[in-house]
């Protein structure tokens, strides 16, 4: 059997940074509004990046100051440097995720910088959450391969994750930007990964490019990995990785779950009605498979 499992939801951001139309922020709100009802119980709500690569995201405080929170939801927000990190802290925030890129040819495209000077930047970051009692979260992008590099080198994920939780990260996200890896290559990921940590630190991030989300995702799970990132309706995508599409679904996770036998006290219903709400806003069809089968009765 396996045990309980805690997703982390990315769709408020992931999902939505890579959508072109801007979403107006009552809808972003009401969005999380009804993942929590549905009983999401962590859910990445914003990203305080510059306005100048991220429109999108630019409402992050207002989003932050309309949400009503619901005691015993976790509603982190992605930083990339101080001066979010800093606006961030004026919106009552309990957690933050800083995000250093697995490769060159990323970093440069995302962050402006090498990865060495992001992980300098992020330890600032990181440095001051920690001062304030904030909980950091880290995440590692194209951990299974790069748009521009090609392959990666499991030994240099596993290299940036021991350097995150040296900066004090309580957990640490692996992330498939790109939906290349296969289930071959998160087992060899893994045993390079679980060679510095343990897997109750590890979360992992897939996006559902190739189709493999949901096997590298039992992949992992049988390393012990508990914690899962997902997006509401397969929605996600990062505009500077050429090609990155929708996150692993979380309506297709939970049903996935439910399959294993694990309890997610997640109610598939509600979910599929967020899931369905965000998508007609976005005037798209959802991406998550189980969404269509289901919400289509
Ligand atoms: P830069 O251009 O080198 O930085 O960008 P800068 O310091 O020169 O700033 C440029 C302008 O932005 C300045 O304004 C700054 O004030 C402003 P100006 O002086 O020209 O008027 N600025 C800011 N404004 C508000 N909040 C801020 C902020 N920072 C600067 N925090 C920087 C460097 C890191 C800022 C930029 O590259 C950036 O924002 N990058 C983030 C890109 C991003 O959000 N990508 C998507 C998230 S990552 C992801 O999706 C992957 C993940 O899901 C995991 C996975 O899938 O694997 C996490
Ligand atoms: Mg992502």
């Amino acid at each position: 059997t396996v045990p309980e499992i805690r997703i982390y939801e990315v769709g408020p951001r992931d999902g939505l940074q890579n959508e072109s139309k801007f979403v107006p922020t009552e809808i972003k709100t009401e969005l999380i509004h009804k993942l929590a009802n549905a009983g999401i119980k962590n859910i990445e709500s914003a990203s305080f990046v510059s306005p100048k690569w991220v429109k999108q995201m630019s409402d992050g405080s207002e989003v932050m100051k309309s949400i009503k929170r619901v005691q015993g939801v976790n509603y982190p927000v992605l930083i990339p440097n101080l001066k979010g990190y800093e606006t961030a802290k004026g919106c009552n925030i309990e957690e933050i995720a800083i995000f250093p890129a697995g490769s060159e040819g990323f970093s440069q495209k995302n962050l402006n910088c090498s990865v060495e000077e992001g992980l300098k930047r992020f330890k600032l970051v990181a440095d001051q959450a920690v001062k304030d009692g904030i909980r950091v979260r880290g995440y590692v992008s194209c951990i299974l391969g790069c748009p521009y590099d090609g392959p990666i080198s499991p030994k240099a994920i596993a290299k940036i994750t021991e350097e995150l939780f040296a900066m004090g990260c309580y957990e640490v996200s692996l992330g498939d930007t790109i939906g290349v890896g296969t289930a071959g290559s998160v087992r060899k990921l893994m045993r390079e990964v679980l060679s510095v940590t343990t897997p109750d630190n590890i979360a992992l991030h897939f996006h559902d490019t190739y189709g493999q989300g949901l096997s590298n995702l039992l992949a992992g799970l049988e390393f012990g990995i508990r914690t899962v990132d997902s997006s509401i309706s397969g929605l996600g995508g990062c505009p500077y990785a050429r090609g990155a599409s929708g996150n692993l679904a979380t309506e297709d996770l939970v049903y996935f779950l439910y399959g294993l036998g694990v309890n997610t006290n997640v109610d598939l219903v509600k979910l599929i009605e967020a899931g369905r709400y965000i998508s007609n806003f976005l005037a798209k069809p959802t991406e998550s498979r189980v969404n269509r089968a289901i919400g289509d009765k």
